[in-house]
């Protein structure tokens, strides 16, 4: 059973319940007020029957009767009479005398064209002195007394009081404010129902149509949630989730994206120097190489194509153990500055014969230090420099050409940092953000066949992230390039010996 037909049940039960226990509590309180099982209509004359006068009006209904009993002859007096009605006027009451079918006296305040015909017949016995009577549209409850006269006449006598218009009001309109009432109750539920209705099962039906969008594989919406309340928070922590798995799977196809390019790279990276070699083989085999200084410059292409491709699947290699974490690290305390002081040597000794001039500075850039001593692999740290250094010494453009490796320690004394700079042809902005990319290279890198897998400085980065250090790029156009590198400064610097202990 649906939850909308459950609520539309229960508001239903309550309905009825109220309107049960409505019509039986006027029920029980006309008879605990009446002491009679009749019906709640009559319930106004019941008690006026029972009540017709007040006290004083009482106390001169009285004097009359006992006047009545004793003295009949006296209610024939129209003065004396006169005179109890001016006393029941003062009361807001009134008297009639009849005298066999004339009324003798009819207190002028509640006569009636008709009130003869509707005062009660005379009962000798007087069996029912208090009642209530209608008279066109009013309303009188009063007190009788029937008496015969001295010459044998039928005598009644009246103390008759009007009754407020709202009783009769009341009276009449009983029925419609029960009908009214009912009204009121069936309204209230039907209110009720659709208000939890608007406020639970609507929201209950979007979620669910959420739910369905998620199964056909839809992510792409948002829930936002109606209410504060649990079903409002059902609906946030649904629209949570479809968030997380939405992003989960943007990164799921970043990743299978990222993968495609990646075997699209390498693909490509390795088809161009085979293809440059099966030429090469061909032509060995057409016989194209036919002097030994050709067979030569065949065989020596070929060479350096096998080398380039084997040192583009070691970089590969390395790239991917270090990117799935599987290349371990073998950490020691180092001083930075003593480390970039003999790299400086002796990548100066190999890179002299190219014109190249490797220098090594204190920086004047961080605060002053002795050593900077940091946890670091120290052959791990060396591939990061020569990758740096081949970059640079790659992209030399000027006469006076210079590398420069710098150390220093951050203004917040937390990392070293320690910067390769050369003065070659640098890099446009836009290439700037992509260079720690795998496989990206630069325009002019592509361009000028300067050749190299775009790898390096994507393992560098690997590198320097594995030593929860950070590296970055600053460059200009024709003056060269900086790459930066910091990594956090292993604790008691201050008093460590500098290198490592060789
Ligand atoms: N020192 C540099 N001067 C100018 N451009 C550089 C320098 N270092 C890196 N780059 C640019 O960054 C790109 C990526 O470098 P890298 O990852 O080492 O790949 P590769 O050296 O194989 O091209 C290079 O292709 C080049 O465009
Ligand atoms: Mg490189």
């Amino acid at each position: 059973m649906s939850i909308r037909i459950r609520l539309l049940l229960s508001f239903s039960a309550v309905v009825a319940v109220a309107i049960v226990l409505f019509v039986l509590t006027a029920f029980l309180s006309s008879v605990a007020v009446t002491g009679d099982m009749r019906s709640i209509s009559s319930f106004y004359n019941i008690h006026y029957s029972i009540h017709p006068l007040t006290d004083e009006e009482e106390s001169i209904f009285l004097d009359l009767k006992y006047l009545a009993k004793q003295d009949p002859a006296q209610l024939n007096d129209q003065e004396l009479l006169a005179s109890y009605d001016l006393k029941l006027k003062m009361v807001q009451a009134g008297l009639f005398v009849r005298q066999d079918d004339t009324i003798t006296y009819a207190s002028p305040s509640l006569a009636e064209p008709k009130m003869g015909e509707a005062l009660p017949q005379y009962d000798a016995a007087n069996y029912t002195i208090r009642s209530t009577l209608n008279v066109g549209n009013r309303f009188f409850s009063y007190a009788k007394f029937d008496f015969p006269f001295p010459n044998g006449e039928q005598g009644s006598l009246y103390v008759m009081r009007e009754r407020s218009p709202w009783t009769e009001i009341v009276r009449t309109l009983l029925p419609i404010l029960i009908v009214v009432l009912l009204a009121v109750i069936l309204l209230t539920g039907l209110l009720l129902y659709r208000y939890v209705t608007r406020s639970i099962v609507r929201p209950l039906d979007v979620l669910r149509r959420s739910a369905e969008q998620i199964k056909e594989g839809d992510l792409q919406f948002e829930l936002k949630p109606q209410s504060r309340d649990e079903i409002g928070q059902l609906s946030m922590t649904f629209e949570e989730m479809r968030r997380r798995l939405n992003e989960s799977i943007q990164l799921q196809l970043q990743y299978e994206d990222n993968r495609k390019q990646l075997i699209s790279n390498i693909s490509h990276d390795l088809k161009t120097p085979i293809a440059t070699i099966k030429g090469y083989v061909e032509g060995i085999r057409d016989g194209l190489a036919n002097t030994p200084e050709r067979l030569d410059k065949y065989v020596g292409t070929i060479h350096d194509k096998v080398t380039d491709m084997g040192r583009l699947v070691d970089e590969l290699l390395l790239y991917s153990k270090l990117d799935l974490k599987r290349e371990p690290y073998s950490f020691e305390t180092i001083d930075l500055a003593t480390f970039a002081q003999d790299a400086a040597e002796e990548i100066g000794f190999e890179l002299g014969g190219q014109g190249i001039q490797v220098e090594y500075e204190m920086t004047a850039n961080t605060a002053p230090f002795d050593k900077a001593v940091i946890m670091a692999d120290r052959a791990k740290l060396k591939r990061v420099v020569d990758n740096l250094v081949q970059n640079s010494a790659k992209f030399m453009d000027k006469e006076m050409k210079r590398i420069t490796l710098r150390v220093g320690i951050d203004a917040g004394a937390s990392a070293a940092v320690l910067e390769v700079e050369d003065n070659g042809a640098g890099m446009r902005g836009e290439v700037l953000p992509h260079v720690f990319e795998r496989f990206y290279r630069g325009d002019d890198a592509r361009s000028t066949h300067t050749g190299g897998s775009g790898l390096g400085l994507a393992i560098a980065k690997q590198i320097v992230e594995g030593h929860g250090g950070t590296i970055e790029a600053e460059s200009s156009v024709g003056a060269g390039t900086t790459i930066r590198i910091r990594v956090p400064l292993a604790e008691g610097n201050a008093d460590m010996r500098a290198g490592g202990g060789e």
